[in-house]
């Protein structure tokens, strides 16, 4: 739970329309990373980076980021979802490109700092949004070769959201892309901005399309599905009896996603299976999604595959497990229903 660090005027915003949009909001943190350690961060007004034109992030790609909500709750209360597992997986995205980590208690501490100081942009409950906090490590300093940066920021700022996919929970329409998001053995699982950029052009030729993102298979064979745009995947079988998620060492470990696992097997009595979705068996499932912390979950309508296109459960109604998940996971979220030990903080 976090209370406002000083009371500030209401925010003038209209939090049913808020979509998945850049808003500046108030205060944001950075620390800084000199002669082998991390300063004590500090909030600051300034929204702007001044970095030298060096900088190992903006030529070689040396950076990572997360991505985590503060949900307001129904008695004024603020809860962060799971912030330990974003500290987490953002140590394992700094180890895999050669930054240092941020310790979880700092990361967590940031995240709170950020949250309070920017009480008043968290969307009210009952309107369905969040407060999403984007913290980031990105290598700075003077460099011009090949090798990691010799200094760091760590950053944490935060923007009060709705839905990512227009719409929320009504079912979209995905394609399946020809590009590779992520090399077999390269950054898939770590959350590095180069696997974004990446996506930029399918995603855009698949909205070109009408489609809301591009769907990635596997990129040794192109013959299972692995993610859905910026988010993970998930399907139900047709005997609504089984939650399967594709597993492969170039997916993100999508925090959401591992909590949806827990909650289909533990709240929903369903049998869970991380394993392969092959594209051209889609026939064994009677519900998809997307899911994510921008995501939430996104019902998938249907999925073009070359010249076929397969509809799940309806291309305009949401399916029931589907449903049911999204009610626990938001539940939980909003303090609504019981959330397992530790995920609130
Ligand atoms: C998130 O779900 O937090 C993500 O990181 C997706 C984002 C790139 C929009």
């Amino acid at each position: 739970m976090t209370t406002p660090a000083t009371p500030r005027p209401p925010v003038n915003l209209d939090w049913s329309t808020l979509g998945f949009s850049y808003i500046r909001t108030d205060e944001r943190y950075l620390s800084h990373w000199r002669g082998g350690q991390w300063d004590s961060g500090q909030l600051t007004l300034d929204n702007v980076l001044h970095i030298s034109e060096g900088s190992t992030a903006l030529h070689y790609g040396q950076q990572c980021f997360e991505g985590l909500k503060a949900y307001r709750a129904a008695d004024g209360s603020v809860n962060l979802f799971r912030p330990d597992q974003n500290a987490a997986r953002m140590q394992e995205s700094c180890r895999r490109v050669l930054m240092p980590e941020v310790s979880t208690e700092q990361f967590i501490d940031a995240c709170r700092q950020v949250v309070r100081a920017n009480d008043h942009w968290i969307p009210p409950y009952g309107t369905g949004g969040a407060l999403y906090l984007r913290p980031y490590v990105i290598g700075v300093g003077d460099n011009i070769g090949v090798r990691s940066a010799p200094e760091f920021l760590f950053g944490v700022f935060a923007i009060p959201v709705g839905a990512y996919f227009k719409g929320g929970l009504t079912p979209h329409n995905f394609i399946t892309s020809g590009y590779d998001r992520a090399a077999p053995h390269g950054t898939g699982a770590a959350k590095v901005g180069g696997n974004y950029a990446a996506s930029l052009l399918p995603g855009f030729e698949a909205k070109e399309r009408h489609f809301a993102d591009a769907i990635y298979l596997d990129p040794a064979t192109h013959t299972k599905i692995e993610e859905v745009g910026a988010a993970n995947f998930f399907a139900i079988t047709k005997d609504g009896q089984t939650f399967v998620t594709p597993k492969s060492p170039s997916i993100l470990p999508s925090i959401t996603k591992y909590s949806l696992l827990h909650l289909a097997e533990h709240r929903l009595g369903l049998k869970v299976v991380e394993g392969d979705v092959y594209i051209d068996r889609l026939g064994e499932y009677s519900e998809a999604g997307a899911c994510g912390t921008a995501a939430v979950i996104t019902p998938i309508g249907g999925i073009q595959h070359g010249d076929r296109f397969h509809v799940f459960h309806s291309e305009t109604q949401v399916g029931p497990v589907t449903r049911r998940l999204y009610d626990e996971l938001t539940g939980i979220q909003f303090g609504d229903r019981p959330a397992p030990e530790g995920w609130l903080v």
